[in-house]
């Protein structure tokens, strides 16, 4: 037997039992005539004392010689400490050894494995095991695994079933690039990853399944940021016979569920708002609703005088930062630098100081006067004590150049609170969005996604303006997912891809096995997929979803610890009826 108890468990009710405990030296501390060893596992750390008089002298100092990491066995009995350590759970009592053996030696770690380590990320990536053995990494895998179970908890006492659907497959367009896996069988053919499982998922509501889920990996070849891993887990989720309510009533309920049992927070009723609303109030389709600074649109106050910059813009925008009148000149033209920069792009900022007695004081005080400036402050919801920051320029681009000041505000002014949850529905996204780069409309969720009803006369007209049964759940400023209402009419289906430049040709090589099995009785369906990394990433408090995974890819998308990727031998190419032709 390796062990009676874990390194977590013992406490002063133990006092007197013989007990056996297996795990790794953390740490050592010599005093001559006594040493004391803290052995680690996964559930804690117990301190074990070896000293001359009630254990051998032998032992004492084998006890001394053990290095840090080693993996090792101790019988002894659980005896009260002399000096308590309050911050620990096993901090009442130690264990006297009364035996030990060495069950495996280490290397000493290349940094240390404490909550705050010396490690860089690299170095932690390249040795992610030991990183694991880490508390903040350890609990967050263990954070991820409650949540996990939680989601299939719930989901299965709804009547969910799990599903799994296949890996090797072909292009799912989901909008990235597909990674390919070569076939030896089949010569000169690839399989790829799916970067969801969407067209398995809809087969499976044709199949009758009715409610299927599955916590599937997904694969996508795209730029990789904080909160994106080339690969990644959905929760992902279709139902039949539904309608885009019953879809946003039951995942609503998932995620209470989630909030509740995990965080201890119960949400009442998530907040709904259109795409279009979004757009307009936060410059953004995922908005970070824990604060305000909701945008105040100003050309109908700003323009007509004789600044040209606005007189010329397509949108004149602002925000009242909160209490931001306090900053120094200094700290506004660092402002107005921030968001000059190349990454935000915009030309210039205009702002507004609201000095506490009401009066206003601007950067363009030579074009407007107080009550000019007083109706910038009323469009913007401006109070004395706050800084109006505007900027102007291309609707589109402005919108987007603000929306990224707003977030940075809030996080200077730590109103993006971790431990605060603010989940909000947007609904009704356009159904198409257009690609000046290939000159196409392209499918805004994917090309399977329904339009709203009596809307698909507008296909012809003005398919910009059609809007979409999709939507996206938000929490906390980030979209933690997204799903549509099905198309299950194959007429429909074939029309939605012909809008989005498929040939029929193209369609059906691509595509034509969806649009065969909605000949044979395919309901109404409709579905969502939640991203798991993300999500388990800000319930437990952070952006960052390389923290949550086991094993993640840096930002080249390189594991480091297997070094992959890597090239392949001669023979394995060949087998492969691959050749390389690299130009270097
Ligand atoms: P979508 O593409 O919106 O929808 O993806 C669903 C959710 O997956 C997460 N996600 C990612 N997480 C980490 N790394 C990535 N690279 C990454 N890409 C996406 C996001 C996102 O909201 N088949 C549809 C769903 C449906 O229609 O039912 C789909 O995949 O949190």
């Amino acid at each position: 037997m390796y062990r009676s108890h874990n390194c977590g468990e013992l406490r002063e009710s133990h006092v007197g039992n013989e007990v056996i405990l297996s795990g790794w030296v953390h740490r050592t501390r010599d005093k001559g005539f006594v040493a004391w060893v803290d052995l680690r596992d996964r559930y804690g750390i117990t301190q074990l004392v070896f000293d001359e008089d009630r254990t051998s002298s032998e032992l004492l100092e084998r006890a001394k010689k053990l290095g840090r990491e080693f993996v090792v066995q101790v019988n002894g009995t659980v005896i009260e400490r002399a000096s308590k350590n309050p911050k620990m759970p096993t901090g009442n009592i130690e264990v006297l050894v009364a035996g030990l053996q060495v069950l495996n030696e280490s290397m000493t770690p290349p940094f240390t494995l404490e909550d705050e380590t010396d490690g860089g990320e690299d170095l932690r990536m390249k040795y992610r095991y030991l990183d694991i053995r880490r508390n903040p990494v350890k609990n967050n895998l263990i954070f991820r695994s409650r949540v996990t179970m939680e989601v299939r908890k719930y989901l299965s006492d709804q009547g969910f079933i799990e599903v799994e659907t296949p890996y090797l497959i072909k292009s799912t367009p989901e909008g990235a690039r597909d990674f390919v896996v070569p076939s030896r069988m089949n010569e000169g053919q690839f399989y790829a990853l799916p970067q969801s499982p969407q067209t398995f998922k809809q087969l499976l509501m044709v199949g009758g399944l009715d409610k299927y889920f599955q916590i599937v990996k997904c694969f996508r070849d795209e730029d990789l940021r904080a909160d994106r891993q080339p690969e990644f887990t959905q929760i992902d989720c279709e139902m039949a016979f539904v309608e885009q309510e019953d879809i946003l009533n039951a995942f609503e309920g998932l995620t209470k569920h989630v909030l509740k049992e995990v965080n201890g927070v119960e949400i009442e009723k998530f907040p709904r708002m259109t795409y279009d609303e979004a757009m307009k109030k936060y410059g953004n389709d995922k908005p970070d609703i824990r604060f305000g600074m909701e945008f105040g649109e100003l050309n109908d106050v700003a323009q007509h005088k004789d600044f040209e910059v606005f007189n010329t813009a397509d949108l004149i925008v602002g925000i009242a930062v909160p209490g931001a009148n306090s900053h120094t000149r200094k700290e506004i033209d660092a402002l107005v630098d921030w968001v000059r920069r190349p990454q935000i792009g915009a030309k210039g900022m205009v702002y507004v100081r609201c000095n506490d007695d009401g009066s206003y004081k601007s950067s363009v005080d030579r074009f407007y006067d107080q009550s000019d400036l007083a109706k910038w402050a009323e469009a913007t919801g401006a109070n004395p004590g706050d800084l109006i920051c505007v900027l102007s320029g291309d609707a589109h681009k402005v919108r987007a150049q603000l929306s990224a000041l707003r977030m940075e505000m809030a996080t200077r002014l730590g109103l993006r609170k971790a431990d605060e949850f603010a989940p909000l529905w947007v609904i009704d996204f356009p159904l198409l969005e257009w690609d000046a780069d290939t000159g196409n409309y392209h499918a805004m969720h994917h090309p399977f996604t329904s339009p709203k009803p009596g809307q698909l006369e507008l296909l012809e007209t003005d398919p910009g303006a059609v809007r979409a049964n999709a939507y996206d759940l938000v929490l906390n400023g980030n979209e933690i997912g997204g799903g549509s209402i099905r198309i299950h009419d194959r007429e429909v289906q074939r029309t939605m891809f012909e809008h989005l430049g498929f040939s029929a040709e193209q369609a059906q090589a691509q595509f034509g096995f969806l649009m065969d099995a909605f000949q044979y009785g395919a309901p109404p369906h409709g579905g969502i997929a939640f991203g798991l990394d993300r999500l388990v990433a800000i319930l437990g408090g952070q952006e960052t979803i390389r923290d949550f995974i086991a094993f993640p890819k840096n930002n080249s998308g390189r594991d480091v610890m297997i070094d992959a990727p890597a090239p392949i031998d001669e023979a394995q190419l060949k087998e492969l009826n691959l050749k390389l032709d690299i130009q270097s």
